[in-house]
Order: structure tokens, then C-alpha cells, then sequence
């Protein structure tokens, strides 16, 4: 292995802990659709991220389904098992091995600036498993694992692909290497943040308070038109420029999700719509979604009626992955020193 250059590489991941949103659709999985289907990358990795799951409790009971959920969602949007890699994470123990060289190398005074655990604990931190606080130091081990250079993620992981970057330049350092890339988190386009639909302060996110916050990847057309027309918003029509959206959180996240779902600019969607009220534009939102969306939670029910054939193409993804994580972890021990 040579180790300085480093062949264009994907990986991205998501955590098995409740069901698939429209946020996990538009900052992640449509992007990572693109970037497999243009074929300017050596190699695409998509990762079921159960170990990175069970950083908060979930029941034994449902963390299959919830995995076999994921993987279901990235297949039904064009994951395509033939021509990228798609795996769950605890099924290559390399993940978590790696993990545990990088804990040794990541710093405290790192980990204690990580907002999403600041987030996520709140006052309870001394109440968080140890795994919720080292957690970026496995997500560094998941991408570095691969020598992945590019990371597709929406802007809030943005902060643990540049703490991989520290990891990695640090473990180069110290041991003298440029065993480890460099990688660059891909942030780009509209939806990088989409917000909750009745709170455009906060983020959409699997485990808001109530359904109607937000769009499942699982929702029937009725579900999604309906919370689509009742999303809080505020009683001006849409502005002729998109500066007018300033102050406006709400008005701001139905245009950004308008525009990733139609692949236009959030200008372009502001061009079209300028002066219309939401009696316009909300349906024309909700035919949009629905059209675009409706089509794969209906492939997504399909897929999970047949678990095993998801479990097979988990399994074979599985086995592709340690292809390349085995070599990349042995190479990490021996730079390490350890007696192998
Ligand atoms: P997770 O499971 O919370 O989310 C998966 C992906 O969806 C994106 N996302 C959003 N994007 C825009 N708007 C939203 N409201 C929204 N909600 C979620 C996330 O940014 C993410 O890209 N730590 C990661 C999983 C992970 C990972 C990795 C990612 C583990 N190892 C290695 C990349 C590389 C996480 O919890 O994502």
C-alpha cells in the first residue's frame, strides 16, 4: 500500500435509531445517490451505523428492524449494492478496533468542544454513556478505516469530519506517516439543514416531540401533503429576493427543502414564487414532495417485507468493506508498533 496518495473516496453513515427523515434524505442520502451515479469516485462506501446507535438505549428488540430500515431507505432512494458498498458497521469489528487506536490519540480538550454531545447531554452528562462522548472518535475511525477523502454529510456533522482531520494529521505526526488523508467533509446545497416544520429554529430530527414536526422517509402521499400544508409559517407571501427570507426560519426551510427536492437554487424557487402567498405555495410544495418522495416509501415497504434479501446484501457489503478495512487496520498497528 502506498501511503501518499489517496484514491477519491466516499464514505458516509447513518445511525439506526428511529426511523429515516426527510433531513437524512436531503443532506445525505439524495446527495450521496449523485455522487455514486456521476462515477467520479473510486469507491462509495454507505454505512448502517449500529454501533454508533447504541451510544443512547435502544432495544435489543427493534435495532434490527431500525437497521434493515436504513439500509431499505438508502436502496429504495438508488443505492445501488453493485456499484457501492453498503454495510452495517457492527458486522466489521475493524471499526471498532480502530476506534479505540484513535481514543488514544484524540485529545480530551477535542472531545470536550464537540457541540452535538453538548447538545445531545444537555445538564445530564454525567448521566451519558462513556460511548455518546467518544463517539466522534469512532465516526474519525469509520472514515479514516477506508482512507475515505470525501465525506457527504449535512452541516451538523460538519465539526466530526474536521475532528477526523485533526485525528488523522495528529496520528500522521506522531508516527512520522502520511498513512491517513486529510479528509474533506461535502457540505453542499440547499438542504443542508433542514429544519423542523413547526419550529424553524430547530433542527428536523428522528426524535422530535411530535410526528407533525417532521417528514418520515415511511410517509404515504396523504402524510406528507398534510404535514406539508399545515407547516408553521408566517403571514407574509414569499419575497422577490432571497435576502427577504432573512429573518423569516420557517419561510426560509420550505423554500430550501422546495429547492433540494426540484434541484434548482433557493434563488431559482424565489424567481418562480416571488409575491405568491402559501395558498400557492404550499400545495405546490406538498405535489412536489409527494411526487418525489411518496415513490420511495412505497420501495421502502417492498424491501422491508422481505428482510432476508436485505440481510444478504448487508452481509455481501460487509465482506467488501473488510476487504479494504483489514489491510488499512494492520497497516495502523504495525505503524503503531504493535506485535502482530
Ligand atoms: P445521523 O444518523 O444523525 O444523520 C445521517 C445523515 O443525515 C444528515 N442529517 C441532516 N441533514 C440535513 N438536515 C437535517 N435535519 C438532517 N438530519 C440529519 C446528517 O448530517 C448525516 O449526514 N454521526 C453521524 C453518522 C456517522 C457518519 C460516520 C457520517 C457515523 N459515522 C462517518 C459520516 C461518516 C450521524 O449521527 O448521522
Amino acid at each position: 500500500m502506498t501511503d501518499k496518495t489517496f484514491a477519491p473516496r466516499i464514505f458516509s453513515g447513518i445511525k439506526p435509531s428511529g426511523g429515516l427523515t426527510l433531513g437524512n434524505y436531503l443532506g445525505a442520502i439524495k446527495r450521496w445517490v449523485a455522487m455514486q451515479d456521476t462515477g467520479g469516485f473510486e469507491t462509495t462506501i454507505f454505512c448502517v451505523v449500529d454501533l454508533h446507535a447504541i451510544t443512547v438505549w435502544q432495544d435489543p428488540a427493534e435495532l434490527g428492524s431500525a437497521t434493515r430500515e436504513v439500509a431499505a431507505g438508502m436502496l429504495a432512494s438508488g443505492i445501488d449494492p453493485s456499484r457501492s458498498i453498503l454495510f452495517n458497521q457492527s458486522r466489521v469489528h475493524q471499526h471498532a478496533e480502530l476506534a479505540w487506536l484513535f481514543n488514544c490519540v484524540a485529545r480530551m480538550g477535542w472531545m470536550n468542544r464537540m457541540t452535538q454531545f453538548k447538545e445531545k447531554a444537555g445538564k445530564n452528562a454525567e448521566k451519558q454513556s462513556l460511548g455518546l462522548y467518544a463517539y466522534p472518535s469512532l465516526m474519525a475511525a469509520d472514515i479514516l478505516l477506508y482512507h475515505a477523502t470525501h465525506v457527504p454529510v449535512g452541516e451538523d456533522q460538519k465539526q466530526h469530519v474536521e475532528l477526523t482531520r485533526d485525528i488523522a494529521a495528529k496520528f500522521n505526526h506522531d508516527y512520522g506517516t502520511e498513512f491517513f488523508p486529510l479528509t474533506e467533509p461535502v457540505i453542499e446545497g440547499p438542504a443542508m439543514r433542514v429544519m423542523n416544520l413547526r419550529d424553524g429554529t430547530k433542527k428536523m430530527s428522528k426524535s422530535g416531540e411530535s410526528d407533525m414536526e417532521r417528514i418520515n422517509m415511511t410517509d404515504d402521499a396523504d402524510t406528507i401533503s398534510k404535514k406539508l400544508k399545515k407547516a408553521r409559517t408566517d403571514p407574509e407571501p414569499l419575497p422577490s429576493e432571497l435576502a427577504g427570507l432573512k429573518d423569516r426560519p420557517e419561510a426560509r426551510n420550505l423554500v430550501d427543502i422546495y429547492a433540494a427536492l426540484s434541484d434548482q437554487s433557493p434563488e431559482a424557487v424565489i424567481g418562480e414564487y416571488a409575491g405568491a402567498g402559501w395558498g400557492t405555495f404550499k400545495p405546490a410544495l406538498a405535489e412536489l414532495a409527494v411526487e418525489k418522495m411518496a415513490p420511495i416509501a412505497t420501495e421502502m415497504r417492498r424491501l422491508m417485507d422481505d428482510p432476508a434479501e436485505i440481510d444478504r446484501t448487508l452481509a455481501h457489503g460487509a465482506e467488501q468493506a473488510r476487504e479494504i478495512a483489514a489491510p488499512i487496520l494492520n497497516r495502523t498497528a504495525e505503524i503503531m508498533g504493535f506485535v502482530r
